[in-house]
C-alpha cells in the first residue's frame, strides 16, 4: 500500500542520521537489517521511509512548511543494516470530510489508522517492497481505516530508560520476477 503521503524527491541522510527535520514528536530510534528470501544480507538498499507527526500530520499536510519533516532514503550498509532517529509513530485520522467520511459512516467504520512507519525499499536484483511496519497494542491495530495490517508487519516499540523510543525491524526481499524472453 503506497498511500498518499509518499513524495519523490524526499532529502538523503546517512545511516544513523536524524530524519525528523523539526517533527514534533518523542525521540525514536529504528533499526534492523534487510535480507534477501534466501537469508543473504542486501547491501546498499535504498529505503525510502515516511511517517506523520505528534500531531498525526505528515509534512505535507502542513500549509506552507516548505520541507521533508520524518521522512527521508536512507541505503543498508555492507551487512545490510540500515537505521535513523526520528519520532514516535502515533495513531492518525485519514482525511475524512466528503466521500471518504460518508463512506466510513455507511460502513461504521472509524477513521482512524494504527501507529505506523511506511517503506519503500528497492535494491538490483530485488522485487521493490512497499509496506508498513506497525505499533504493537496499538488501539486500532485489529480496525485500520484503510485495512494495511498483517501480523508480519507488527513490531514492538520499546521505550527506554532516558524516555526515548526504540524498534527494531528487518525486512525481508523477494527476488525480482524473472522476465521469461
Ligand atoms: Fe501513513
Amino acid at each position: 500500500m503506497f498511500g498518499p503521503f509518499h513524495v519523490d524527491g524526499a532529502p538523503h541522510y546517512r545511516l544513523g542520521a536524524a530524519i525528523a527535520n523539526g517533527a514534533r514528536g518523542e525521540p525514536c530510534l529504528v533499526r534492523g537489517t534487510v535480507r534477501g528470501s534466501n537469508g543473504e544480507t542486501v547491501a546498499g538498499a535504498r529505503l525510502g521511509v515516511w511517517q506523520s507527526d505528534a500531531d498525526g500530520l505528515y509534512d505535507v499536510q502542513h500549509a506552507g512548511l516548505g520541507h521533508a519533516q520524518a521522512r527521508g532514503v536512507l541505503e543498508s550498509d555492507a551487512e545490510g543494516r540500515y537505521a535513523f532517529r526520528s519520532i514516535l509513530a502515533v495513531p492518525y485520522a485519514i482525511p475524512h470530510d466528503g466521500p471518504v467520511g460518508e463512506l466510513l459512516q455507511a460502513s461504521g467504520r472509524h477513521p482512524w489508522r494504527p501507529a505506523h512507519l511506511h517503506f519503500m525499499i528497492s535494491a538490483p536484483g530485488y522485487e521493490t517492497l512497499i509496506t508498513h511496519v506497525f505499533r504493537r497494542d496499538d488501539p486500532y491495530l485489529d480496525s485500520d481505516a484503510v485495512f494495511g495490517v498483517r501480523q508480519s508487519l507488527v513490531a514492538d516499540w520499546r521505550q527506554q530508560a532516558d524516555g526515548s523510543w526504540f524498534v527494531e525491524y528487518d525486512f525481508v526481499l523477494n527476488p525480482a520476477a524473472v522476465r521469461e524472453p
